[in-house]
């Protein structure tokens, strides 16, 4: 058995049992006879993923990057941008009418700056995540612009020149590509998207802005009404710079489905953002899953035509890719159970961080 296997299945076992020193005599007897091959970088502590030819993010937790070092010592070996997983949502930032609160933005931001770390903006105008004073908000059309620009404003001046680039608004599309019935729409009409982006632009002109969504790699529907959407903004001159696409994919949803999302995003010719990536190997959430060996090849594999594909388009356009958390043991799936991060629950390399370099290389 190829001692890489060995090493695939320790890893994949890692957290369940498989004997340490085994992978040792696996990856030293590997080192030995012959030096680090490019099918192995990742076995190289001096690797990191911070040095991809383009911005390698992940979505933070504040309270982990404060409690545990490990969390925070691999944000600063591998990570060239951070993204709030939830500090910058309107109910984390705006509590109440008259109380913002940036204590955990801040030290976000302050502890990116401080490593050299772009910071995404995660997200300025989204129906979830709201704070009851705005479910239960009640005013005329201008009281609600009122105050649907003063949240806008304010958070981006705060940010301004330390926020690169903001979510302008999320998740605002359905299946149809159509724009869904929000709360912003209910009392601000359709048009909330365009003022969204004036109101940000006006605030911060070098931030980047972006329209960030789900789905765009499952169906052509999705994706080809919020292309066109974003088109048809940008023929009226309204300030958006980039698309966003989630990607919280699956191992198995295929390339010509990748394919079709990032060339048809990348024609639109605005800046690209794979903002929340993560690769299911449990997407049917079978209970008390266990990845097997050839699974967490195929997630890989995942990993390595996504990056090959975003690697293509045009340099100018890259934003970025960004996983949705750092580690199987923080991410948002784990309970699923799921495993669809880079990074084991040990903070140890997966064969998908191998995928990642094969794919840019
Ligand atoms: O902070 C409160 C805490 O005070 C309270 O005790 C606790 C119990 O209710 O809730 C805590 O808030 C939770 C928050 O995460 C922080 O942990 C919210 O209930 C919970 O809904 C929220 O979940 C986040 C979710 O977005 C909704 O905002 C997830 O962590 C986050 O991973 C997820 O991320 C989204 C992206 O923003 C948009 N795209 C999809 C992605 C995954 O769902």
């Amino acid at each position: 058995m190829n001692k890489f296997k060995i090493l695939i299945a320790c890893l994949v076992l890692g957290s369940f049992g498989c004997a340490k020193e085994e992978s040792e005599n696996a990856i030293t007897t590997q080192e030995s006879e012959s030096a680090t091959t490019s099918s192995t970088l990742a076995l190289d502590e001096g690797v990191t993923l911070k040095n991809l030819p383009f911005k390698f993010g992940a979505a933070v937790n504040v309270n982990h990057m404060k409690s545990r070092p490990e969390y925070r010592d691999l944000i600063i070996k591998e990570y060239s941008s951070l993204t709030a997983e939830n500090a910058m949502k309107i109910g984390a930032l705006h509590p109440a009418q008259d109380t913002y609160n940036f204590t955990d933005a801040d030290y976000l931001v302050n502890f990116a700056i401080a490593n050299g770390k772009r910071v995404h903006g995660h997200t300025l105008i989204w129906d979830s995540s709201l704070p009851a004073w705005i479910k239960n908000f009640q005013g005329d059309y201008p009281a609600w612009k009122k105050m649907f620009e003063l949240h806008i404003t304010t958070v981006v001046k705060h940010f301004k020149g330390r926020v690169a680039s903001w979510d302008v608004i999320n998740e605002a599309f359905d299946d149809s590509g159509n724009i869904q019935n929000t709360i912003w729409r209910q009392h601000l009409g359709p048009n909330y998207i365009d003022m969204a982006f004036i109101f940000a632009h006006r605030a911060d002109p070098a931030a980047k802005l972006f329209i960030n969504d789900y789905g765009h790699e499952n169906g052509n529907s999705r994706r080809e009404g919020i292309i066109a959407y974003v088109k048809a903004l940008r023929a009226k001159k309204v300030p958006i710079d980039g698309i966003g696409m989630q990607f919280h994919t699956r191992y198995n949803r295929g390339t010509s489905s990748w394919t079709k999302a990032i060339n048809e995003t990348a024609a639109t010719g605005l800046l690209v953002h794979i903002s929340e990536l993560d690769i299911a190997v449990n997407p049917e959430g079978v209970k008390g899953y266990v990845p097997t060996a050839e699974r967490i090849t195929q997630q890989a594999e995942a990993y390595k035509t996504i990056f090959k594909l975003y690697n293509a388009i045009p340099k100018a356009q890259q934003w970025g890719i960004t996983t949705w958390n750092l580690t199987d043991n923080d991410s948002h799936l784990k309970s699923r159970p799921d495993y669809p991060l880079p990074f084991d629950a040990n903070y140890q390399r997966k064969p998908a961080y191998q995928g990642i370099l094969d794919g840019v290389k």
